[in-house]
């Protein structure tokens, strides 16, 4: 799988009905779908089935946002794995910077999501990336490195990772290509390090004011294995040109 390159859509909280059935009827009016090349759509819970419906038959992945690892039960207010795998989910985003900002996820919640997600066969998208204060002090890898540790308690397994620098994330800050190779390259030798040779086939894909016009050049960096798009991907026609860009 390592030559597999994705492009996913994060739409956070954003968009109602209408956008959504607009979003997909003009996405859908001009995407092909090319192998060995992913992409994704992560809209808000309750949009999840009709994203599904339009888009899944093109061939684009769901998934969502965040999921709970429990199997069922008492949990006001959170959404299982296995609901989301039955609404049509390929996938679970976990550990967005964001969560763990506003929600408190840290690896010890994080971990049996990871899980609970396989074992609903739904791909984890892992996220993870340092906060400005720590770049600035020189902690970089060494975050990357803690939040990767993860790897090794949730064992072998379908994964794919975002790095997502906290600093680059809504701000139009987006990391240089020199920045994300270096943080690319580190993860990709972590990962061999925690998994040995599957540690070498994850997908590791960029987040961060990602844009039609900066994600050439980052595609074009060692490791990086496509996207992770926030605000750009709520436009239906600059997702596709990100979509055609990681199919180039
Ligand atoms: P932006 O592309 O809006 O910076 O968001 C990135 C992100 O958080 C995707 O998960």
């Amino acid at each position: 799988m390592k030559n597999l390159k994705a492009v996913v859509a994060n739409w956070k909280m954003n968009h109602l009905r209408a956008d959504v059935e607009a979003f997909c009827a003009r996405f859908s009016a001009g995407y092909k779908q090319k192998e060995g090349v992913a992409a994704g759509i992560a809209p808000p819970f309750p949009y999840l089935e009709l994203v599904g419906n339009k888009l899944i038959p093109a061939g684009v992945l769901l998934f969502a946002q965040n999921g709970l690892d429990k199997p069922k039960g008492a949990y006001t207010g959170e959404v299982s794995m296995a609901q989301l795998k039955d609404v049509g989910c390929y996938g679970v985003i976990l550990g967005h910077s964001e969560r763990r900002q506003y929600y408190g996820e840290t690896e010890a919640t994080l971990a049996p999501k990871i899980v609970a997600a396989r074992e609903n066969n739904l791909l984890p998208l892992l996220c993870i990336g340092e906060s400005l204060a720590q770049r600035e002090s020189n902690e970089t890898l060494e975050v990357i490195s803690r939040q990767l540790a993860i790897l090794s308690q949730v064992g072998q397994g379908d994964i794919w990772i975002a790095y997502e620098p906290v600093w680059a994330i809504g701000t139009g800050r987006v990391a240089t290509p020199a920045q994300v190779e270096e943080v690319h390259v580190f993860i990709r030798s972590e990962t061999i390090r925690l998994l040995g040779k599957a540690g070498d086939e994850i997908p590791i894909l960029y987040g961060g004011s990602v844009t039609p016009d900066n994600f050439p050049e980052l595609l074009k960096t060692k490791d990086v294995g496509g996207g992770l798009v926030g605000g750009a991907s709520l436009d239906p026609e600059k997702f596709r040109q990100l979509v055609l860009q990681t199919q180039e």
